[in-house]
């Protein structure tokens, strides 16, 4: 095989695997391993970690030292056994508290996204999302989806809250909002309660899951609310120009379409939702975070 030949099966080897790539990272969070790491007073062999965990032997040692290769924990021999800790990296983003952590999200990802993800090829085929083979749920009743229990609410919350703690800063900073006196973070039913009167409206990854329909039925309601002068700042992963990259919004994107109505959009696509509810000077700014904003005026 040529060089080139090796790279091309090297690289399809990678694509190949992700999935079992993340599905360690969901299993090691489900299980609690990095929380267990944390909280014991010194590093654990696979034994101790399996029976404090409740779960099997084999299970735990292989999935460990899965984890050691992929930089989530750290082993050492101590007598004779290895010996497992969080990294930097687990103790930062993967244990529950740590003001860093992604933990709901992952738990989100691997409960939810992951099992609709699994029919994505039938998503292509209908162009719909996947709820009602992943969960049984009808795939016009988003929002019955979505919301399915307490439970699944709250971690998808969680979830969400995971990434602005993270990338809140960034996008919030992309335009001086100082001008705006009342800012309204939409959330809720939008599409049928009153809105409040505001200067600024947040949409935050709202748009994305709505048909350009809907999205332009919400931006007139939210048009008519805004005060004069006013605005709608749009907060949304944007692709580039030519809607071929960045990769991971084309991804997000085909998580819209598994999971929602909507899609990721370009600049353009956002000016042309924007413009025909009435908003102007519409303006988008990259973060070079995975979130970015666009500013329109009233
Ligand atoms: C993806 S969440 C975004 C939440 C928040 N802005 C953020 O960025 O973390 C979508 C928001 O749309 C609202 N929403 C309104 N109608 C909805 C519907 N029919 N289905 C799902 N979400 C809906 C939800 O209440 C939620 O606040």
């Amino acid at each position: 095989m040529c060089s080139q030949e090796d790279e091309g099966y090297r690289l399809l080897k990678e694509y190949a695997n992700g999935f079992m790539v993340s599905q360690v990272l969901f299993a090691a969070c489900e299980l609690g391993v990095f929380e267990l790491l944390a909280e014991a007073l010194e590093p654990l062999d696979s034994a101790a970690v399996s029976s404090r965990l409740g779960s099997s032997p084999r299970g735990t040692e292989l999935l460990l030292d899965t984890c050691v290769s992929l930089k989530l924990l750290q082993a050492a021999v101590r007598g004779g056994k290895a010996v497992y800790a969080n990294t930097e990296l687990a103790s930062t983003y993967l244990v529950r508290g740590s003001p860093r952590s992604q933990r709901d999200m992952l738990l989100y990802s691997g409960r939810t996204a992951y099992v609709c993800w699994c029919h994505l090829a039938e998503a292509v085929r209908e162009g719909r999302n996947q709820y009602p083979k992943a969960f049984g749920i009808p795939s016009e009743e988003l929002f019955s989806a979505i919301y399915r229990s307490e439970d699944e609410r709250l971690r998808f919350m969680e979830g969400l809250q995971d990434v602005w703690r993270l990338e809140g800063a960034s996008v919030l900073a992309a335009f001086d909002l100082s001008p705006f006196p009342l800012i309204c973070d939409l959330g809720g039913d939008f599409f049928k309660d009153p809105l409040p009167e505001a200067d600024l409206y947040i949409l935050a990854r709202v748009l994305h899951d709505w048909t350009d329909a809907k999205c332009c039925h919400l931006l007139q309601r939210l048009y008519r609310a805004c005060r004069t002068g006013g605005g709608v700042l749009v907060i949304e992963s944007l692709l580039d120009a030519d809607g071929r990259g960045p990769l991971t919004t084309l991804l997000y994107s085909l998580n819209m379409l598994v999971q929602t109505e909507g899609r990721e959009r370009t600049p353009a696509q956002y000016r042309a939702l924007l413009a025909p509810a009435g908003f102007r000077d519409v303006q988008c700014r990259r973060t070079g975070g995975t979130y970015d904003a666009v500013l329109a005026r009233k």
